[in-house]
């Protein structure tokens, strides 16, 4: 496939998800509460279309913009958080045709010229982007108790079950970051510097809920000496006593809120929903710790031979994701087994280090060396310092995102998102 093509099936593709997510709300659902983890959806699909216009037309083409006021009105770094409730916004309607009509013209564009490397660029960025809010819009609906999205489906993923103890790692001289041969990377991933590693034992598989259903009934979130100052703090704070959507169902078993309906925990699903603390606290409970990022990235990286220079850019190696490899695109609704695809293995033996749950690391999210910021000024450089890494990618992510080098980041109470966890050895 030529690269206008690649370009234009994406874009079609990322809009189809996000028309999915939105489009059987109400209008009352697009607004939502106020609250400091979501977004107003019918705001944020006006600011995809908005970002995409800002990136591929106005800034790459030098086009001007179809609605004046969008600079206003969508621009996320200018607009407070807290006042996004309160802008003069179009209806959803209002918006679903200005988001139309500035992919239309971005199909035009597409289809009439083949882009120039910038523009590809400023295209792939702006698909990214919209992949990233719709695993937003994904775990909004989550947290608002809206109903499960549409796009997921029953299909069985292959393996099933536990699997469970570490592997060793050499460790050694690794290579840390992104190299140059892949087609588009972000500026916090930039570049591959040498970095010694100590060896290392990780998991290979994240934390279950049977697992951290033991961690709860051993007291865990009653034991101050688990947690850390701040952690605790969060915890005494948000008065957490076990994840965020679990309860006791019949008979003391526990149940989990999937979207807007209680279901039972299921034993061998990674433990998702889980703040960076919490993911602490049962590190320290179990006598075990996170891994560093670096840690993390050298476990689905390596070619499994010692120190190397090549890198794999996925766990299996260098071919994309499929539905064989990991647990992305939402095929099934929400995490599958620990078990579940062992043909996504890393050449030292970690399983679903891409897919199923994105996994905090004990890395705080800072520039590698060298950093220099990329035209998007506010994607990476503002949040340095406050965030936490995580890597990996969950059931919601689509594939085209994700590779092992691909830096996510949020800070540490945040347990809204599709977060769980592995550990290493001490
Ligand atoms: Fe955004």
């Amino acid at each position: 496939m030529d690269v206008a093509s690649e370009l234009i099936a994406w874009h079609r593709d990322a809009r189809r998800r996000t028309l999915e997510l939105v489009s059987d709300l109400d209008d009352s659902q697009v607004m939502g509460p106020r609250l400091e983890i979501v977004n107003p959806m019918r705001w944020e699909v006006g600011h995809v279309a908005w970002f995409q216009e800002y990136w591929t037309l106005r800034h790459a083409r030098g086009e001007s913009p179809i609605r004046t006021d969008g600079d206003s009105l969508y621009d996320s770094f200018r607009i407070p958080h807290d006042t996004r409730w309160d802008l003069p916004l179009p209806s959803m309607s209002e918006t679903l045709a200005y988001a139309e009509a500035i992919f239309e013209r971005v199909l035009a564009r597409l289809s009439s010229n083949e882009p120039n490397p910038e523009e590809v660029y400023f295209h792939r960025l702006t698909v990214f982007h919209e992949d990233m809010h719709d695993e937003a819009f994904t775990y909004t609906r989550q947290t608002l108790a809206y109903p499960r999205p549409r796009f997921v489906d029953a299909r069985v993923p292959t393996g099933t079950g536990r699997v469970q103890g570490d592997v060793e790692v050499a460790g050694g001289r690794f290579l840390l970051g992104a190299t140059k041969d892949l087609p588009f990377v972000f500026d916090n991933e930039k570049w591959a510097h040498g970095v010694d590693v100590a060896p290392f034992a990780i998991a290979r598989a994240p934390v279950t809920n049977r697992e951290f259903a033991a961690f709860v009934e051993d007291g865990g979130y009653l034991r101050e000496n688990l947690w850390s100052a701040e952690g605790w703090m969060w915890k005494e704070r948000v008065s957490a006593v076990h994840p965020v959507y679990w309860r006791r169902g019949e008979g003391e078993r526990w149940e989990r809120r999937d979207f807007n309906r209680w279901v039972p925990l299921e034993p061998d699903h990674p433990v998702i929903h889980v703040s960076w603390y919490e993911a602490e606290a049962y590190g320290r409970w179990a006598g075990r710790r996170l891994p560093t990022e670096v840690e993390w990235e050298m476990a689905a990286s390596t070619d499994g031979e010692g120190p190397s220079e090549r890198k794999r850019r996925y766990p299996w190696g260098d071919e994309p994701p499929t539905a064989e490899h990991a647990h992305l695109e939402g095929r099934t609704s929400g995490c599958v087994d620990v078990g579940a695809f062992p043909r996504g293995d890393s050449a030292v033996g970690c399983r679903q280090m891409i897919g199923n749950v994105w996994e905090w690391t004990a890395s705080d999210f800072r520039p590698f060396p060298g950093f220099v910021v990329d035209p998007y000024r506010e994607y990476s450089e503002p949040w340095f310092g406050t965030h936490t890494v995580l890597r990996g990618g969950s059931w919601a992510t689509p594939a085209r995102l994700l590779r092992n080098t691909w830096r996510n980041f949020y800070t540490r109470d945040r347990r809204d998102v599709f977060a769980g966890f592995r550990t290493c050895a001490r």
